[in-house]
């Protein structure tokens, strides 16, 4: 029997991402497809490589988008990085943290969590306190906490861990794109991104950077890690590795559509030029911010380190919440809910890549204050 053709509705996707891509993104995605191995896709994947250093703000080599999401790539990061019996020090403000420290437990590590309340973020201090009593294989945090809106600051915790001996790794997941990350100046060694919030392409890629001391204790391993499909050494014969053959050895077959999105999500983002970009994803921020006050709403996360492209919006007494979201779904917009202990109380409101403009803002705060005018 003849099916349907697949006619998704149009979304402007306000939740947590993925948020909307470039309409160069879906047609780069529709472009003649090459073999994975084909000479085309190996100059392109070179390409993208270098984009996403400049993104990531690094000069490492072994820096890809792995197939998956970014859960995908915080995994290899966590399942190369650490051997059982390692220790691993995880900063928790929110699921995203409790999520790397379970990461870092099933790839074998002894995890020493650092948690602070909902909301809130962890001072350098705390962290100073815990290097110094035992120095861990591996210091992990998340710069910006999609489950609560805060941003982690990262400034002076890289020398921090390095003086200490240990490698520095970051969940830049809803942050790369949309605020600075700079992995080289905040000497990370290793991060993870996604493809779908502030860089603008459709979930499916983790962008990840590995540096050199990173890459050194993925060389020294004393085992392999227990993953094949995300183990970095077998990855890097077929991305090519610093100085390596350029034979590309077949490891699986690289999702070549997704990569030429992302390749053009990533030229978009630097053709834009970060800092205009943290900038508009700033002012958009701002603009919600005041138009919220206009209806009467409130931000959860305290303005001293809210996130500009993830806002945490606290529900009002008596609204009801999957009632709201489903009339704003009804009326095109995908707004988030809250997330773990903030559930039914908060909504999560993403402006990232396209969406983070005055235009998004103002259709926004209109459907939301007439939607909320015969809800309350
Ligand atoms: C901070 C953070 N880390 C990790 C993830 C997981 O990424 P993905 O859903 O692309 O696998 C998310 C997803 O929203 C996130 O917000």
């Amino acid at each position: 029997m003849a099916r349907n053709v697949l006619t998704p509705p149009t979304r402007l996707l306000l939740g947590p991402g993925p948020s909307n891509p470039a309409p160069e993104v879906s047609a780069a995605m529709a472009a003649p497809l090459v073999g994975h191995l084909d000479p085309y896709f190996l100059q392109v994947m070179d390409e993208t490589m270098a984009d996403l250093r400049t993104v990531f703000g690094t000069a490492n080599h072994h820096t890809i988008p792995m197939s998956g999401t970014g859960t995908a790539g915080l995994e290899a990061i966590m399942f190369n990085l650490l051997e059982p019996g390692d220790e691993a020090i995880i900063g928790v403000i929110g699921y995203f943290g409790q999520r790397l420290a379970e990461l870092a437990e099933r790839a074998g590590a002894r995890v020493r969590r650092i948690e602070a309340p909902l909301g809130e973020v962890i001072a350098p201090e705390r962290i100073a306190e815990q290097l110094d009593r035992r120095p861990p294989k591996l210091v992990a945090l998340v710069h910006a906490e999609t489950s609560t809106g805060a941003e982690q600051p990262l400034a002076g915790i890289g020398a921090l861990v390095r003086e200490a001996g240990a490698l520095f790794v970051v969940d830049c997941v809803t942050s790369l794109g949309g605020t600075a990350v700079d992995v080289d100046r905040q000497l990370i060694d290793a991060a993870g991104s996604c493809s779908q919030k502030c860089l603008g392409a459709p979930p499916g890629l983790g962008p990840v950077t590995f540096g050199p001391r990173a890459m050194a204790a993925v060389t020294t391993r004393r085992s392999k890690p227990a993953t094949w499909y995300l183990d970095l050494q077998l990855l890097f014969q077929y991305w090519g590795d610093a100085g390596g053959p350029r034979d590309r050895a077949f490891h699986h077959t690289a999702p070549v559509a997704n990569i030429y999105g992302f390749r053009e999500a990533l030229r978009l983002v630097i053709e834009e030029g970060l800092e205009a970009r943290y900038a508009r994803h700033r002012a958009a921020h701002e603009r919600l911010v005041e138009g919220l006050g206009t209806l009467g709403l409130l931000l959860f996360t305290p303005e001293t380190h809210r996130l500009p492209m993830l806002n945490v919006i606290l529900i009002p007494e008596g609204v009801d919440d999957v009632a709201v979201r489903r009339q704003m779904l009804e009326r095109g917009i995908e707004i988030g809910g809250g997330f773990g202990p903030l559930k039914g109380k908060a909504w999560r409101v993403g402006l990232m890549g396209t969406n983070a403009t005055p235009e998004v803002v103002d259709r926004l705060i209109g459907e939301l204050g007439e939607v909320l005018a015969v809800s309350r």
